[in-house]
């Protein structure tokens, strides 16, 4: 699949409820900044690939409740296993869960509405350490979204949090 880096990302948005800035502040000043740049609005839905042990998640989860949703995936079970269980009251209150999947074989059930924005930071299967599978991924991320959606993975650039992938229509 055809898909371009585009817009670089790097300033910090959000709406300024105090638990989620919070929330942000706990995470690392790296993932801050990748949380930070994601163009998140209340009620969005959004992936998260790679989510390793949840912290990018749940902080991002805080940003779009109550009425948003927040995915996030991993291969690892172990990873995926550290995410549930230090996410219990986000989980229970329906604003966020996690699935153990490669991103290469993620195919959500036929009910799920589509999510607004993807993002995946230091995933091998985008940044390159993988080349194999990033066609087959880009697939299943743009299948994803919804229309108009966008995804995000973190930028090569120092000091830029985020790039955009365009996917070509
Ligand atoms: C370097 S860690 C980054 C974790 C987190 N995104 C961060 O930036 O702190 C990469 C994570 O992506 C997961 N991962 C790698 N390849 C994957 C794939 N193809 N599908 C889903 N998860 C993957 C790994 O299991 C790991 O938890």
């Amino acid at each position: 699949m055809s898909a371009t880096p585009t817009r670089s990302c790097g300033t910090a948005a959000g709406p300024g409820d105090s638990d989620a800035v919070e929330a942000v502040s706990r995470l690392s000043p790296r993932l801050a900044a990748a949380v930070g740049a994601l163009p998140l609005r209340p009620g969005h839905r959004v992936l998260e690939i790679g989510c390793g042990s949840g912290a990018a998640a749940r902080a991002v989860a805080g940003l779009v409740g109550p009425d948003g949703h927040v995915l996030g995936v991993d291969r690892s079970e172990r990873a995926v296993s550290r995410a549930i269980a230090s996410s219990g009251e986000l989980i229970r209150v329906g604003l966020l869960r996690f699935a153990c999947t490669p991103v290469e074989d993620l195919v959500l059930p036929d009910d799920t509405p589509p999510f607004d924005v993807a993002v995946a930071i230091r995933v091998g299967a985008f940044d390159g350490r993988h080349p194999e599978v990033r066609d087959t991924a880009l697939h299943r991320v743009r299948a994803a979204l919804r229309p108009g959606g966008r995804f995000y993975i973190d930028s090569p650039s120092p000091g830029i949090a985020l790039q955009e992938i365009v996917f070509d229509t």
